[in-house]
């Protein structure tokens, strides 16, 4: 039988998809393992409603259900101001329900982002996404040194997620040591996945 982990991910100009994309890659070289890719709606400052009811491009938005479904969740955001985009919060503000049932205990999780600068908040993204997964019970996972990408890596990949840096204008490519560790990420999450759904 096949388990599914949930890659939620707001992206506004395709770098943080980029990221999902990988990420689900990785997901999926593990046995049994499938990745859902999924984003959240974006957020109008007048009306809830403002949002078109499916996603020009990407992958479809999250439904609650998702969250249940789901083994696992790989979670991403572009930093803004060195913190989560603002559409990935009102999502996770709109999961008190989830909270007080218990949806998410137990469940591993992973997280990822992207910035135009080096050291323009990739570490302060990820650390402040663990905290409503935290709350919600969630066992979270970075990255260990045993990739070797890690300390080698001129651009993103973090032991606290994956990431990438765009540079000012947002045409760097993925480099290979993001591309690297955002797929090892994503197995690392998948295998404790398949572990823990085998041993309960
Ligand atoms: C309002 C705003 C705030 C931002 N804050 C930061 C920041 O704190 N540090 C940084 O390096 N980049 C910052 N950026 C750049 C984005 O993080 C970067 O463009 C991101 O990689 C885009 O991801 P996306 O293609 O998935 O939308 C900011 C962008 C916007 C629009």
């Amino acid at each position: 039988m096949n388990h599914d982990i949930l890659v939620l991910y707001y992206s506004r100009t395709g770098h943080t998809a980029q990221l999902a994309r990988l990420i689900a890659r990785g997901i999926e070289e593990v046995a049994g393992m499938r990745a859902r890719l999924r984003q959240v709606p974006p957020v109008a400052p007048v009306t809830e409603t403002a949002q078109p009811p499916e996603p020009e491009d990407g992958a479809p938005y999250v439904e609650k259900r998702d969250l249940l479904e789901c083994i696992g969740l790989a979670m991403g955001s572009p930093t803004r101001f060195g913190n989560m985009a603002a559409p990935l919060k009102y999502f996770l503000d709109s999961t008190g329900a989830e909270w007080a049932n218990g949806t998410l205990v137990g469940k591993p999780a992973a997280l990822f982002t992207s910035t135009s600068s080096m050291h323009g908040g990739q570490e302060s993204t990820l650390l402040t996404m663990a905290l409503p997964l935290l709350h919600h019970g969630m066992f979270l996972l970075g990255l260990p040194y045993t990739e070797a990408a890690l300390s080698s890596t001129q651009t993103g990949g973090t032991p606290y997620g994956a990431s990438h840096v765009t540079g000012g204008k947002g045409d760097n490519p993925i480099s290979d040591h993001e591309r690297d560790l955002a797929r090892a990420l994503g197995r690392r999450l998948a295998d404790t996945a398949r572990k823990l759904a085998a041993s309960a």
